[in-house]
């Protein structure tokens, strides 16, 4: 199983990004434990982080040889039609994952484009909303296969 995971704008500054909401947590950690989690689930997960929209859009059309995707676009969850209309063109299910807990920070980030064509949304639980997020979609995927 193959699970691509993208990570958006201004998250290659985790671990001295705004610690407030963010944490401490490195995006290098967040990779390395989303490999470690998803070896003991069966599942190879590669990463990715852009900064641009465009680049972004790029890696969700390239990502269709992933059976299923993690996903933290980061701002772009909330003004991006265009990752929105690559994720529906690539056609691989996601999980929308946020660091912070978006329903708890500005009115701004409580739309996101993509959450009601995801899987679900995990939100505000750090590091464990990519760990959960890789663990709810492994399971999905498996469902739809059994
Ligand atoms: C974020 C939340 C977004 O609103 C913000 O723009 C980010 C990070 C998160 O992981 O909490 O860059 O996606």
């Amino acid at each position: 199983m193959l699970i691509h995971c993208l990570h958006g704008p201004n998250l290659n500054l985790l671990g001295s990004r705004e610690p407030s909401h963010y944490g401490s947590v490195t995006l290098a950690e967040i990779d390395a434990q989303l490999a470690q989690r998803g070896e003991s689930l069966g599942a190879t997960v590669s990463c990715e982080q852009h900064n641009g929209e465009g680049d972004l859009v790029a890696a969700a059309q390239g990502a269709a040889a992933a059976d299923g995707l993690l996903v933290n676009a980061g701002a772009y969850t909330h003004t991006s039609v265009a990752l929105r209309d690559a994720l529906l063109t690539t056609g691989r299910p996601f999980i929308e994952v946020h660091l912070s807990n978006v329903f708890a920070r500005e009115a701004f980030r409580r739309h996101s484009y993509l959450s009601d064509i995801a899987v679900g949304v995990i939100t505000g639980l750090g590091i464990d909303s990519y760990l959960l997020g890789l663990e709810a979609l492994v399971r999905h995927l498996q469902r739809r296969v059994a």
